[in-house]
């Protein structure tokens, strides 16, 4: 039997949300194993740090043993040569995401010629919610239980001095 693809599933999770949380779910349900890489941006603004998202994702994914977490810096491609895997997860919510992740999935191609980008569709209740949203609403003081999960929210209000 031709051994099992590793799946990666890439993004800068700042922070994780409740519709990144359904994908996770689902792509390890498709593949064995799932490597969820979070990208340090080191010089991008961040709210949380590399190491305070992994942190985070690792709580929250600690009795899902089909994924694994890692840190990535530099072209995704390099790390999924590192690991050997093949496959790229990318959540796609509504047709405003398509072009910028159509242009990735080709140009990781294009560097990695095996990789095989697959799309899952966003759980329908979260199709509008992303990092950034959740982000400003904390920011303002509204209330994102139920859109993260608690530890994130936790860790928000901490963040954002209102704990
Ligand atoms: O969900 P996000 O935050 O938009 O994820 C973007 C991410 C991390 C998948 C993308 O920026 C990425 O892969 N960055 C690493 C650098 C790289 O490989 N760039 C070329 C991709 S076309």
């Amino acid at each position: 039997m031709a051994h099992e693809p590793i799946a990666v599933y890439p993004g800068s999770f700042d922070p994780i949300h409740m519709g990144h949380m359904a994908i996770i779910q689902r792509a390890s349900l498709l593949f064995p194993r799932l490597v969820v890489a979070i990208l340090d941006n080191t010089g991008k603004d961040t709210l949380f740090t590399p190491l305070e998202r992994v942190d985070m994702m690792r709580e929250i994914v600690a009795d899902n043993e089909a994924v694994e977490v890692r840190r990535f810096t530099g072209l995704l491609v390099n790390l999924m040569r590192q690991i050997d895997a093949t496959i790229i997860i990318r959540g796609m919510r509504a047709v405003s995401d398509f072009e910028y992740e159509f242009q990735m999935a080709l140009m990781n191609r294009r560097l990695y010629p095996d990789v095989e980008t697959v799309f899952l569709t966003a759980e329908e209740e979260y199709t509008y919610l992303s990092s950034r949203l959740v982000k400003e609403v904390a920011a303002l003081g509204g209330d994102v239980s139920g859109l993260v999960p608690e530890t994130v929210r936790v860790r928000l209000e901490h963040r954002l001095g209102r704990s």
